[in-house]
């Protein structure tokens, strides 16, 4: 078989995204395995029969944006916790998934984003997805607002961090590394904050409090479609990592989620959450 020499080089690292894009109701062998090998079956349990109430929390890459379904990483995360009953929180919709509530603010830095968080933390997630700080490193000053020196990016993250815990003190806070981006400015601005973001968990963790570092900066610049946001499978990918970092936390983090579920709760099936 000299099938190779028929295919343009370029195919495979270019066009896997159009092609699942192109094919998604077929069913396709995970596209991640080769980049994040799954360790965890998806459908194994997390927390049932503890409710899992999920507040993501971010950007426009929380929001799904350039994702083909408008989910992005959300929906095979979803799928992932198909072992767990799982009622999204947040105040915005966006996706083609049942229930796609949640609170990623397209084009946002930390600082808007805790202007907005406690409208969604009223609604008392015991699991907050974090991912913030890429509008932070943004050169174009109109985007990161806030300036983009990484040491004060850093601590406008620790804050709002503080804020989720202020306001839901036995939540667990999941919190991501930020992925690369293509802008080699910006690069450079998201390599010093990344490198920022470890220590604002280990600071409290280390205090008794449930944080976990999730590291996103696994995407790498040839996985995004714009230079910013991933591409459908990187998407998955990261739905993927959240997955097994739910798994990895350590045993009785996640506590029964306080007060009732948020008004829009949905089941799997699109029927309210009784
Ligand atoms: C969030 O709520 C807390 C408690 O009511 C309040 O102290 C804080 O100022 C609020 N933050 C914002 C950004 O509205």
């Amino acid at each position: 078989m000299r099938f190779s020499h028929f295919l343009p080089t370029t195919l495979h690292s270019l066009s896997l995204a159009t092609l699942l894009t192109l094919t998604t109701s077929l069913a396709l062998p995970d596209p991640n395995t080769a980049i994040f090998p799954r360790t965890v079956a998806p459908g194994t349990p997390v927390a049932a029969p503890t409710e899992l109430r999920i507040l993501p929390l971010g950007d426009s890459i929380t929001f799904g944006y350039q994702s083909p379904n408008g989910n992005g990483y959300r929906l095979e995360l979803y799928n992932d916790l198909s072992g767990d009953d799982v009622v999204m929180a947040g105040v915005i919709q966006s996706g083609s998934m049942i229930d796609n509530w949640n609170a990623g603010y397209s084009g946002k830095t930390i600082q808007y984003i805790a202007e907005q968080a406690n409208a969604s933390l009223v609604q008392s997630p015991n699991v907050v997805l974090l991912m913030a700080g890429t509008n932070d490193m943004n050169p174009n000053p109109d985007i990161s607002q806030q300036g983009t020196d990484a040491q004060a990016a850093a601590s406008r993250l620790a804050s709002l961090v503080d804020q989720v815990f202020d306001q839901v003190p036995s939540t667990v806070v999941m919190l991501a590394k930020i992925p690369h981006v293509a802008d080699a400015t910006q690069e450079s601005n998201t390599r010093a904050f990344n490198a920022l973001v470890p220590s604002i968990v280990s600071d409290r963790a280390d205090a008794g409090q449930h944080i976990s570092l999730v590291d996103m900066s696994v995407i790498q610049a040839d996985q995004l479609v714009d230079g910013v946001h991933p591409n459908a499978a990187t998407y998955d990918q990261m739905g993927d990592i959240w997955y097994q970092a739910l798994h990895a936390l350590p045993q009785g983090w996640i506590a029964p989620p306080l007060g009732p579920d948020p008004d829009h709760a949905l089941n799997r099936d699109g029927s309210n959450v009784q």
